[in-house]
């Protein structure tokens, strides 16, 4: 059905164009999803909160609360059409509210540049072990080896600045190109890639001899380890991996074609993404412990455990630099959905070209940036409330700017926009319609209050935690 203003009028349009089918929207929502944040952040956030408790927490915030918002932010972006900032405004306007709505699309532009400054400078890192990959650095080192390998690159803020710097340009290239072109044919490819060469590595960890121990780390509960800061951080990770909350999601959404099913859409891409992510733990943990690890090990986790395990395979060399290859492609396509808002954004209130706009939201990017660079050398000891700048960054949009956005957009769909308008989006009121406002309208709002509430001790303790 078309999507008609409030007066009924002509069907509503892009300025940005719209993605050919509903394939590609998947696969451009999927690529945003499936990133670093699946492969890099995902396990090594697990293990620092103890793994299984952990985790089951986390899949229960992405199926329940996850879902929801991720469903509420295409419905909003399909009906406004604009940039995450005009789209809030106008239906704000229309559905007989308020204009300043807006100020949650800002909040979204205002995280995706926040987290694109660090996102993109640990891309630079998977993008320097391609280079080292290809000249074998790995093959046949020992544990002790990796991790000064490591090491010594990220105390190098010349080499992890660089390295930054050529990923910003990639991504500021991309996005200023357009949507369209180049991004769907990316992701058409990497994602299945990536799954294959997941799966390999999976076959490695199995045989690794501590797969067993890796599993149960990843899988069974242990409560006791986990704190209401840990829930924070898992809710938050729910958030980061699915890329909603902060209007990536909304813009890709102005550009899907009305006919499409939001529903079936989203869920498409909440399996992928949880998938991968739990692939990705299942591969990681049983190398930890193969290889006496502290799965606690943060954010240099993938980037030791990993090239460990290539190090030792017949033909590791190869097949390190295809991973890194494809995890750098996983966060180039991740890293547009960042740049996406800020962009559409720009180039609707400011009329600039998509290139300028590119330009400029990547290099103010690029120079917040550096504030992570140094965050593992310069500056690692300057540490402040969560730890570096880089953490503080993390803590700030992942645990807090996304559920919060979540909580505004989930209240907007379900709550301010009338039944009408949000079922035409969702193909009419029927059990999954009257599922999805149930969780829109309360649980997805009131249990990210709870864990905010509880995580910084303004609940009572009733349950011990
Ligand atoms: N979902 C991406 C990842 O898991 C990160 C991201 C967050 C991308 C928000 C776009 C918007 O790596």
């Amino acid at each position: 059905m078309p999507v008609e203003d409030a007066a009924g009028k002509e069907p509503r349009t892009s300025l940005h164009g719209h993605w050919s089918s509903r394939m590609a929207f998947i696969l451009a929502v999927t690529g945003s999803a499936v990133g670093l944040g699946n492969i890099w952040k995902f396990p090594y956030i697990a293990g620092e909160n103890g793994g299984g408790a952990f985790v089951i927490v986390y899949l229960f915030c992405v199926f329940l609360i996850g879902m929801p918002v991720m469903m509420s932010e295409v419905l909003i972006g399909r009906r406004g059409r604009r940039n995450p900032v005009a789209t809030m405004a106008l239906l704000g306007e229309e559905e007989g509210s308020s204009r300043h709505w807006r100020l949650v699309g800002g909040m979204g532009v205002v995280a995706g540049i926040l987290i694109l400054s660090y996102y993109s400078v640990i891309a630079g890192w998977t993008l320097a072990y391609v280079l080292k990959s290809i000249g074998g650095e790995f093959a046949g080192a020992t544990r002790e080896q990796i991790g000064a390998i490591f090491g010594g690159f990220t105390d190098n803020w010349v080499a992890v600045g660089f390295a930054h710097t050529v990923f910003m340009a990639l991504t500021i290239f991309v996005v200023a190109r357009g949507v369209e072109r180049g991004l769907e044919q990316a992701v058409r490819f990497m994602v299945p890639a990536l799954v294959i060469l997941m799966l390999i590595l999976l076959g490695y960890a199995v045989s690794s001899g501590s797969f067993g121990a890796g599993v149960a780390f990843l899988l069974t509960p242990d409560f006791d380890a986990l704190t209401w800061d840990g829930v924070l951080v898992a809710m938050g990770q729910a958030f980061f991996t699915l890329s909603i909350g902060m209007g990536a999601v909304m813009a890709y959404g102005a550009y899907l074609p009305a006919e499409t099913s939001i529903t079936g859409a989203s869920a498409s891409v909440v399996i992928a993404d949880t998938a991968i992510a739990m692939l990705a733990g299942m591969v990681i943990f049983p190398l930890v412990f193969a290889n006496n690890l502290d799965p606690a090990d943060g954010p240099g986790l993938v980037f030791v455990t990993l090239p460990l395990a290539f190090g030792q395979m017949t033909g590791g060399t190869f097949f390190a630099t295809v991973f890194f290859v494809l995890l750098t492609f996983a966060a180039w396509t991740s890293a547009i959905g960042l740049m996406e808002p800020a962009v559409a954004w720009l180039v609707e209130r400011f009329h600039r070209t998509r290139a300028q706009a590119a330009l400029m939201i990547g290099g103010l990017i690029w120079l917040l940036g550096f504030g992570t660079v140094l965050s593992f050398n310069q500056l690692a000891g300057a540490t402040f409330y969560k730890g570096t700048i880089f953490q503080n960054i993390d803590h700030l949009t992942s645990n807090i700017m996304l559920p919060l956005g979540g909580v505004f957009i989930t209240v907007f769909a379900a709550w301010i926009m009338c039944r009408n308008s949000s079922a035409e989006e969702l193909g009419g009121a029927g059990r999954i319609y009257s599922l999805w406002r149930l969780l829109a309208r309360y649980l997805a709002p009131l249990a990210i209050i709870f864990v905010f509430l509880k995580a910084v001790g303004l609940l009572p303790d009733f349950a011990a935690a």
